[in-house]
């Protein structure tokens, strides 16, 4: 499963590039609105010159020809854009002409298999269903991505099921379980993901005993060549 991180924090992407596990970026206008500094395009950028991964750059207006003005201009950021577009009647008219003209789409607020499905037919070549938001109105998020993950394979779609709206590790587990081709998750969560306290305890207490390993072997080397320093000096007084 693909990990893309969810955020407009370029310090965020930069750590986790390092880690090794970045495969690709999602924001959205929230994420943005927690950034300063930049222009939108100008962080967008940015990004794409930390990952060569997808990044996905959402569109704000909910008309088609709006929507279209906004992710040509995205589009010319970089090769690896990918335009976010919502699920609506204006979206899918959107996707279906940016598929056309050949702009890579990812299609966002997907709460039912349905409209992923009718996103796929339009040619978004991401989906993401909200996971987060459906448990926040008890419903079973998980479902949609399991219903989903069948749906392309059955009918083999050119698309791929990007588990979003991610808030816990256990989110992640049961999306790779449910068959997410994607996950994109804030840094925190992914944070969570790499520590567990069993470990954390782990890595200190081998430091600690590898500290006192080199402490009584620095001590015993020690009385070792101060014997032996003596030794000559017990020698002389004895000729
Ligand atoms: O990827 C979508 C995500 O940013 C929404 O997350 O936690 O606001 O539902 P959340």
């Amino acid at each position: 499963m693909k990990i893309f991180l969810d955020t407009a924090d370029i310090e965020e992407i930069r750590i986790v590039a390092r880690w090794g596990v970045l495969d690709g970026v999602t924001t959205n206008p929230t994420l943005f609105a927690k950034t300063s500094g930049a222009t939108y395009e100008e962080v967008l950028k940015e990004i794409c010159t930390i990952t060569s991964g997808p990044v996905s750059a959402e569109v704000v207006a909910e008309e088609v020809e709006g929507m279209l003005k906004e992710g040509r201009a995205f589009a010319k950021i970089a090769p690896n854009i990918v335009v976010k577009v919502p699920m609506s009647e204006e979206g899918l008219e959107a996707m279906s002409r940016f598929a056309e003209e050949g702009i890579k789409t990812n299609c966002t607020l997907i709460f039912t298999a349905n409209q992923g499905l009718l996103a796929a037919k339009a040619g978004a070549s991401l989906l993401s269903p909200f996971v987060g938001r459906l448990d926040d109105i008890n419903q079973d998020g998980m479902i949609v991505i399991r219903e989903l993950a069948e749906i392309v394979a059955i009918h083999e779609l050119d698309t791929e099921v990007l588990a979003a709206s991610i808030r816990n590790p256990l989110h992640m587990t049961q999306a790779a379980l449910a068959g997410a081709h994607v996950a994109t998750l804030p840094f925190k969560v992914l944070q969570q993901m790499v520590h567990h306290p069993l470990t954390d305890k782990g890595i200190v207490q081998f430091r600690s005993d590898w500290d006192k390993a080199r402490k009584a072997l620095a001590a015993s080397n020690g009385k070792a060549s101060a014997g032996a320093a003596k030794a000559p000096a017990a020698a002389k007084s004895g000729s």
